[in-house]
C-alpha cells in the first residue's frame, strides 16, 4: 500500500499519511493545526492534556495517540470541538495560578497562545488558587509549579534525551505535582542544567531561566506576532535558550 493510499480526511480535506502516523502527525505534516500542549514531535505521545481532541468514527479521541487509519474521517475544526477545547483550556487555567501579564513567558507560552486562539474571554470555572510551591534552589533554573500544567514534557526530555531522570510527576488528581528526583526534593540537588533539553521544552512558564530574561521584549515574541493556529507545530522552544524563537 502506498503512503498516499493511507490518506485520511480532516474536516473534509484530504491529508496524506505515512505508516505509523498518528492523526496529529499527519495533520501537522500537512500544515493542519490541531491544538496540543503535552504533544511534542520529539518525545512521543503522552495523551494527558486532551486538548488535541478530535472526533473520529463518532467518538472523541486524542489526535496525538490515535493511529491514522486508511480512510479515517476526522472532525477537528467544529464549533462543538472548539468549545470542548475551550473548556479544557479554562480548566487548566483554574487548576493553576496563571498571571499572564506578570509572567516572563508571556508571548511565548503555548497555554496563553492557545487561549487566545480559542477566543477565551474568562475562566468559566471558579479559580481554585491551589497552593503550589516554587523551587528557586537551583543556580540557573526556577521551577514555578503555579504555572506547571503537568504535561510531562520535561520528564520525557530528561529521561530520553538527557539521560538524567531529573523529574517525575508525583501525587494524584488535583494534588499532582512535578517533583525533582533528589533526596531533598529540591532542584539544586539534581543533575539538572540549563543546557539540558529538558530545560527548553516547557510549553508554559513553569521552568524558567534565571538569567537573560526578557532578552526578547514582550510584544516581539513568537505568539505576539502570529496566532498559534497559523504557526502549526512550531513552538517557542524550537529556537533557543529561554524559548525566544526568532
Ligand atoms: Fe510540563 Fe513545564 Fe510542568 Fe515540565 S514544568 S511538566 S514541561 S508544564
Ligand atoms: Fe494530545 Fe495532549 S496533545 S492529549
Amino acid at each position: 500500500m502506498t503512503d498516499q493510499a493511507l490518506g485520511i480526511t480532516i474536516d473534509g480535506a484530504a491529508v496524506p499519511c505515512q505508516a505509523g502516523d498518528t492523526v496529529i502527525d499527519a495533520a501537522h505534516r500537512a500544515g493542519v493545526y490541531i491544538p496540543h500542549l503535552c504533544f511534542h514531535p520529539e518525545f512521543g505521545p503522552h495523551g494527558s492534556c486532551r486538548l488535541c481532541m478530535v472526533k473520529a468514527g463518532g467518538r472523541y479521541v486524542a489526535a496525538c495517540t490515535t493511529p491514522a487509519t486508511p480512510g479515517m474521517s476526522v472532525e477537528s475544526d467544529t464549533a462543538e470541538i472548539k468549545e470542548l477545547r475551550l473548556r479544557i483550556t479554562q480548566m487548566l487555567f483554574v487548576d493553576g495560578n496563571h498571571f499572564c501579564p506578570a509572567c516572563e513567558q508571556s508571548g511565548q507560552c503555548q497555554l496563553q497562545a492557545t487561549a487566545y486562539g480559542l477566543g477565551m474571554q474568562d475562566l468559566h470555572f471558579s479559580p481554585s488558587y491551589p497552593k503550589k510551591a516554587v523551587d528557586a534552589s537551583h543556580d540557573e533554573m526556577l521551577l514555578d509549579r503555579d504555572r506547571c500544567i503537568q504535561c510531562n514534557l520535561c520528564v520525557r526530555a530528561s529521561d530520553r534525551v538527557d539521560g538524567k531522570h531529573v523529574f517525575s510527576l508525583g501525587g494524584r488528581g488535583i494534588e499532582t505535582r512535578l517533583m525533582p528526583n533528589s533526596a531533598s526534593g529540591l532542584l539544586r540537588d539534581t543533575e539538572f542544567s540549563a543546557e539540558d533539553r529538558a530545560a527548553h521544552v516547557c510549553p508554559v512558564g513553569a521552568l524558567l531561566f534565571k538569567h537573560d530574561n526578557y532578552a526578547r521584549p514582550i510584544g516581539r515574541r513568537l505568539y505576539d506576532r502570529t496566532s498559534i493556529d497559523r504557526i502549526g507545530n512550531r513552538r517557542a522552544d524550537d529556537a533557543a535558550p529561554g524559548g525566544s524563537a526568532p
